[in-house]
């Protein structure tokens, strides 16, 4: 059953001003224990230890995308486009608000440490045994089931899918505001507004007015600002490589027989991998941390000295190069084992890539991965067939690669290197 509630409630919202809730099922799955988990959970990860402000949470940024996502439907309905699907409204909604529920504490580390992955357990708590997919079911049984479909892409309106995951979706959108905002820098000043004045439903999906052209130009740059000069931050993901090898040390020590001193639950079923949903909801970064704080004094030098600097922001520090092949890679790793370096936690190299906007052409597959433009005549055009700015920043692979080392261990050991490759550690330190 679908209730309006009697009175509107709102939330008072740094980046929107305010979110406004007039559904009695938004208002409830706001309540409900594994939404207020996101409140544990931060938005950026590590990105504290570069940029202080960015503590934002998953809570916030959840309901931000529902809170844009609100505001395009409402467009639309009072548009009265006969494309929107008008009883779509609350699965749209829902998915929006729900889309993020599966990340876990430091999301990115932890997924690539135990190769998990949160859209999966987003859909695990949704059609599983929780108060979300309880309060789900007063929409009807099938409910859970069609609001994940939304989140794993493949539901059968893709127009709804459009609007929480697409280049230009709510999820971005809010992101990107958001997290120029917590940042404190000035890239991901979007002109949301604007954008969302220009969103028309039409044949299926969501594109954009012809005239609102500049308005996503703009946004892209954004996008491609931010993901430079903070998604791909090198202090970033130096703290990032630290978090992972805490894991992977913290698994190992696990799986050899080491008795921890403090191994609360679930860490032994997330080392086995074999964790059960109410077990999963258990991680937040409260614990992470608090395990972390307490594995300094763990019986193993390597473990505790990894949480030491993890939580006092002792990072390994980085040098560039344009050019690495496995070959160098390989005489680097030997020539750390040969002065008494661990190769596998005294080294680690890192080449990020992203592409700002993945062109593909028109008639491809890809459809969901474009921008489409609408012109008077109703022609569709895919954005960087019309403008330059775009075209110039889609497909760009730029990047160096960076090589991550503790510096109090490599220091002193740097002459005894060979000189190539002392050089090589020496150039920025
Ligand atoms: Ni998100």
């Amino acid at each position: 059953m679908h209730r309006q509630l009697r009175e509107e409630k709102v939330f008072k919202d740094p980046v929107h001003n305010y979110i406004h809730v007039q559904d009695e099922i938004i208002w409830s799955l706001i309540n409900t224990t594994e939404f207020q988990r996101l409140r544990r959970i931060r938005q950026l990860g590590t990105s504290y230890l570069t940029f202080h402000g960015a503590e934002h949470s998953r809570f916030s940024h959840s309901l931000g995308v529902y809170e844009i996502t609100r505001r395009i439907i409402s467009q639309f309905e009072q548009g009265k486009y006969p494309d929107w699907p008008r009883d779509e409204r609350l699965v749209a909604l829902c998915a929006a608000l729900l889309h993020d529920l599966g990340h876990g504490p430091f999301s990115h580390s932890i997924e690539q440490a135990f190769q998990m992955d949160h859209e999966d357990w987003t859909c695990k708590i949704l059609l599983g045994d929780s108060e979300v997919a309880s309060v789900l079911r007063r929409l009807g049984d099938d409910f859970p089931a069609k609001v994940a479909s939304v989140i794993r892409k493949d539901y059968d309106k893709p127009i709804v899918v459009n609007l929480v995951s697409s280049p230009l979706d709510a999820d971005r959108m809010d992101y990107l505001l958001r997290d120029a905002y917590f940042t404190g820098v000035n890239y991901g000043t979007i002109d949301m507004d604007r954008i969302l004045r220009m969103l028309r439903p039409f044949q299926g999906r969501v594109v954009v007015k012809e005239s609102g052209m500049h308005a996503v130009e703009d946004y892209l740059m954004s996008r491609y600002q931010m993901y430079w000069q903070v998604y791909f931050h090198p202090v970033t993901r130096s703290s990032e490589i630290i978090l992972r090898q805490i894991l992977r040390r913290a698994k190992e020590l696990y799986k050899s027989g080491h008795s921890f001193a403090f191994l609360p639950d679930p860490l032994p079923g997330l080392f086995k991998r074999e964790l059960t949903v109410q077990e999963y909801l258990l991680l937040d970064e409260a614990l992470i941390q608090t395990a972390f704080m307490q594995w300094r004094n763990e019986k193993d030098d390597l473990l505790s000295d990894l949480c030491s600097r993890f939580m006092d922001r002792k990072l390994y520090k980085y040098v560039e190069t344009e050019s690495l092949d496995k070959e160098m890679i390989e005489e680097i790793r030997h020539a750390f084992a040969k002065v008494g370096l661990n190769p596998d936690y005294d080294l680690e190299i890192d080449f990020p890539t992203d592409l700002p906007y993945d062109v593909f052409r028109p008639d491809g597959k890809f459809r969901e991965k474009q921008i489409l433009l609408l012109d008077r005549q109703d022609q569709l055009r895919e954005i960087s067939e019309v403008s330059d700015i775009v075209r110039s920043i889609s497909g760009l692979h730029r990047g160096k690669f960076h090589l991550y080392f503790p510096d109090n261990k490599l220091t002193p050991v740097l002459d005894k290197l060979p000189q190539e490759i002392a050089d090589l550690f020496q150039l920025q330190t």
